[in-house]
């Protein structure tokens, strides 16, 4: 008997559905939402708003596109932190109620593992998925960590920021460039035709496995700063340059720590997870380190490097293997550790 899994993911401005059916994925489908643009940056009411107008559109397409009918499920798996309260709450009593009706359990999920099982989802017949333990770069617009994957069941956050995520990094010097939210994408798409040595930012000088971006994030400010003074023009006439000084910069930052984890912890392979994971500089540095160390390089397809419910169901069905089920009366999370 296959176990069939929906997912529902609306932790922050993506409102998502998909459905797993033993680890395998038929369907995943994501309705982002345009309203946030004009603010630069997410409009946490605005967000909960759309989410309510997108989740039963979004669930219901999800369902058919998977050609499985709601009597069809075993679980609903749902993000239950961190992000948005207000976000969370929509998908969580969405979900619940689904439960409910349709007598079959609810699986909360906690988001960061989601992305660290991303890995798991199969896509098509004896697709390869990693071997534990692995250690896993989780990269998003609110998280930068290192964690020790030793099981779905078992992990530990190695290290992680002491302030501004890597994305926020991106994001931040994205903005004072003039360049629409969010940054990320742009910064890597400008950084292909820029010169990576052409600016030096600062690199924080932590002990451990921790991270810092707000020193890169003020000496990049500094930067334009002092050049605006003399060229008004400096940001136009430089901006792949700095895209591409800023992305190498945020990298080094990035592989500094995971190669002092990689020789900390005895393991064969590094994945990454996130947002910022998409980037492709990121992307074949991850390569690089682990050709260079022997090591198994775990890079997702772009498409479950964003917030998406196929990573939510993926974890739902570890969960579910379990039999690890939520009651429903337990409530969402704005933050809450790995
Ligand atoms: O995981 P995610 O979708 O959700 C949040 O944590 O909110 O990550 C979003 C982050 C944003 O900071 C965005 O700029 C960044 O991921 N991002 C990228 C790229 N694509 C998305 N950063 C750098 N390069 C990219 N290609």
């Amino acid at each position: 008997m296959s176990t069939t899994i929906l997912g529902i993911e609306s932790s922050c401005d993506d409102t998502s559905a998909a459905v797993i059916s033993d680890g395998f994925l038929r369907s995943n489908v994501i309705s982002s939402q345009n309203v946030h643009a004009a603010y630069g940056g997410v409009v946490p009411e605005l967000a909960s708003r759309a989410h309510q107008q997108n989740i039963v559109p979004t669930v219901s397409e999800a369902l058919r596109q998977a050609g499985v009918k709601v009597s069809d499920l075993d679980a609903v798996a749902f993000t239950r932190g961190p992000g948005l309260l207000g976000s969370l709450l929509v998908g969580t009593s969405f979900a619940k109620s689904l439960a409910i009706a349709a007598r079959i359990p609810t699986i909360d999920v906690n988001h960061l593992h989601a992305h660290i099982l991303s890995h798991f989802i199969r896509t098509e017949e004896g697709q390869e998925v990693p071997e534990f333990p692995f250690i896993c770069l989780l990269v998003s617009g609110g998280n930068s960590q290192i964690v020790m994957v030793r099981s779905p069941y078992d992990m530990e956050i190695a290290g992680r920021t002491i302030d501004d995520a890597a994305g926020e990094a991106f994001d931040k010097c994205a903005k004072v460039m003039g360049l629409p939210y969010p940054g990320g994408p742009h910064i890597d798409r400008l950084a292909t035709e820029g010169n990576p040595k052409a600016f030096r930012f600062s690199r924080p000088h932590i002990p451990g496995l921790d991270y810092s971006f707000s020193g890169l994030k003020t000496s990049f400010l500094y930067t334009l700063r002092d050049n605006l003074k003399t060229d008004p023009g400096f940001i136009e006439s430089h901006k792949a340059d700095l895209a591409a000084s800023l992305q190498a910069t945020i990298i080094r930052i990035l592989l500094d720590k995971l190669e002092q984890a990689a020789d900390r912890f005895n393991v064969k392979s590094i994945a990454i997870g996130g947002g910022v994971s998409a980037n492709s500089g990121v992307r074949m540095a991850i390569a690089d380190l682990c050709r260079r160390r022997g090591m198994k390089a775990w890079i997702p397809p772009r498409a479950f490097t964003t917030d998406n419910a196929a990573m939510v169901a993926m974890a739902g069905h570890f969960k579910y293997v379990k039999k690890d089920f939520c009651d429903l009366s337990l409530p969402p999370f704005a933050r809450i550790e790995i």
